[in-house]
């Protein structure tokens, strides 16, 4: 397989999604639920791995997922993805979730992890998807970095 595309760069499919914690989020402590956090962490990264790919992306494989702090209802969560690295039809995503109390409060990390998606033709094969282009220094320590999570 290989790319006729141009590479593209990480901003180009970053996704920033947010949320508000509901009653129906969260255990009987009021404390979210980290099944429904990964769910809208896996969305997050769904979208930016199809705007990478310009193309269906399916979830490979979720890693090294960790809940720093918890969040409670009536908070407002905001969810940032971000590509790290693009193989020839996979994908890694990084995922940041952070937690405020109220509009202008300070937001806090609250989990970060790894995402892998394929992305799918019509008929639901791997297909290729265009390279990465990174350029900041974290974006370039990010797709380093990525080859040791993939191969470990
Ligand atoms: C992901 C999927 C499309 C891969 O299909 P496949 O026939 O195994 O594809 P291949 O063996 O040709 O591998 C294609 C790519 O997927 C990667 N891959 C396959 N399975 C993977 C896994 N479990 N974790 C990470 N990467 C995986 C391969 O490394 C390869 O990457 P590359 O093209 O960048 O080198 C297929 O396993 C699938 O449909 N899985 C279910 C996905 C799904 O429904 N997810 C939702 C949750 S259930």
């Amino acid at each position: 397989m290989t790319s006729k595309r141009n590479a593209k760069k990480v901003k180009e499919s970053v996704t920033v999604k947010t949320e508000i914690v509901f009653p129906n989020d969260t255990n009987p402590m009021g404390i979210l639920l980290g099944g429904r956090l990964v769910e809208w962490m896996d969305i997050a990264a769904a979208i930016t791995a199809q705007n990478h790919a310009e193309n269906i992306c399916v979830t490979a494989q979720i890693n090294n997922i960790k809940f720093e702090h918890s969040s409670q209802v009536g908070d407002i969560i905001h969810i940032t993805a971000k590509i790290t690295r693009a193989y020839n039809s996979s994908m890694e995503i990084i995922v940041i979730a952070e937690s405020r109390k109220s509009v202008n409060s300070k937001k806090q990390q609250i989990a970060i992890g790894y995402f892998t998606f394929v992305a799918i033709n019509k008929v639901g094969e791997a297909t290729i998807v265009p390279k990465l282009m990174p350029i900041t220094k974290l974006e370039k320590q990010l797709f380093n970095s990525a080859l040791n999570r993939k191969f470990k």
